[in-house]
């Protein structure tokens, strides 16, 4: 049986503020420097979400789809950048340097399970396949934070029609790479890896449902799940799998990473309800990265027009945690 061990974002609510995060930004940003076409300093790469080099780089930047509307400023990609949770690579947020040892190049994707014919492809086919169009999304993390990204991709529906699910699929599993020679995180082994997340064949044809290729108009850089991640506004950010590696269609619904580890805290439907707090902390504001102010959280993260109608006659589920 796995224990709950403190995770990242186990933490109560006023731990959760990374104020101390943004003390530390002020000073470092004060001392940076210009260092070979990226912003580093006091070790952290300030700037990694690159082209130079990306086979996909000619295909950025995408059109924006104007139908997707913030509420707030984008986040700055500085800050965005060297403040992630991508526990492949370790349990901080600042695993920028050590994502940068992630090989983007040749990455294929495995599409199983339910499906008229099993196949593998390779990122750089799929891309020319699929319709990209850049989008600006709020992302809000379940720890209580957020941001908002120019996120380029495609919808999740035209990734599922190219697989060709039969008819008996429920459920969309997806899986992240796990190569222990890659990601220190690998190492810590009470993790149940490989990260898995997994959706409804309803909410993988939902069209907020986006498979990001890039951001900030350049191919997706490495912290953020490079080359290929998912972003579901309307849920808490863990269910946005980052560097996925396999698509499986299924009967039976995946059992998440978070979930196996603490199904109390982080369930199966995940969608954001700022009136069903956490069990140790408020879901009701959120910390504006980058600003440091805190707003209030909206239901299904301000996206309920597209999304609210999927879940009627689901009551009996817990749909908020
Ligand atoms: N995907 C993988 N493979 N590994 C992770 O640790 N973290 C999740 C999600 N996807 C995670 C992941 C969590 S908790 C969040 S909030 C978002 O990625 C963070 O995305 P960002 O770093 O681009 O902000």
């Amino acid at each position: 049986m796995l224990i709950a061990r403190r995770k990242g974002w186990e933490l109560p609510e006023s731990a959760a503020t990374p104020e101390r995060f943004f003390f530390d930004r002020r000073a470092i940003l004060g001392g940076s420097a210009v260092l070979g076409g990226g912003l580093v300093a006091n070790g952290l790469r300030l700037s990694p979400a690159r082209a130079e080099g990306d086979p996909s780089a000619g295909l950025f930047p995408a059109k924006r789809n104007e139908t997707f509307k913030l509420d707030r400023d984008i986040t700055p990609e500085d800050v965005n950048a060297n403040y992630n949770n991508f526990y492949e690579f370790g349990s901080t947020k600042r695993i920028a340097s050590a994502a940068e040892a992630l090989k983007t190049r040749p990455w294929r994707i495995k599409i199983d399970g339910l499906v008229e014919k099993a196949q593998e492809i390779d990122i750089d086919d799929l891309l020319k396949k699929m319709p990209l169009e850049e989008r600006l999304y709020r992302h809000r993390c379940v720890e209580a934070w957020g941001m908002a990204i120019p996120w380029t991709g495609f919808p999740l529906k035209s990734l599922v029609e190219f697989a060709k699910p039969t008819s008996a699929a429920k459920y969309v599993r997806m899986e992240t790479f796990m190569d222990k020679s890659v990601g220190p995180g690998f190492r810590q082994f009470w993790y149940p890896w490989p990260y898995i997340e997994g959706v409804t064949m309803a909410e993988a044809h939902n069209d907020l449902a986006f498979v990001v290729v890039g951001a900030y108009g350049k191919p997706l850089g490495k912290p953020f799940g490079a080359p290929i991640r998912l972003a579901l506004p309307w849920k808490y950010g863990f269910k946005s799998i980052k560097s996925i590696v396999k698509i499986s269609f299924v009967t039976e619904r995946p059992v998440s990473f978070w979930e196996k580890l603490q199904a109390s805290e982080y369930g199966f439907w995940a969608n954001v309800n700022p009136n069903v707090p956490h069990p140790r902390w408020s879901q009701a504001t959120e910390e504006v990265l980058g600003k440091g102010n805190r707003v209030p959280t909206l239901m299904f993260n301000g996206y309920g027009e597209f999304v609210a109608d999927m879940y009627k006659g689901l009551e009996g589920e817990r749909l908020y945690t």
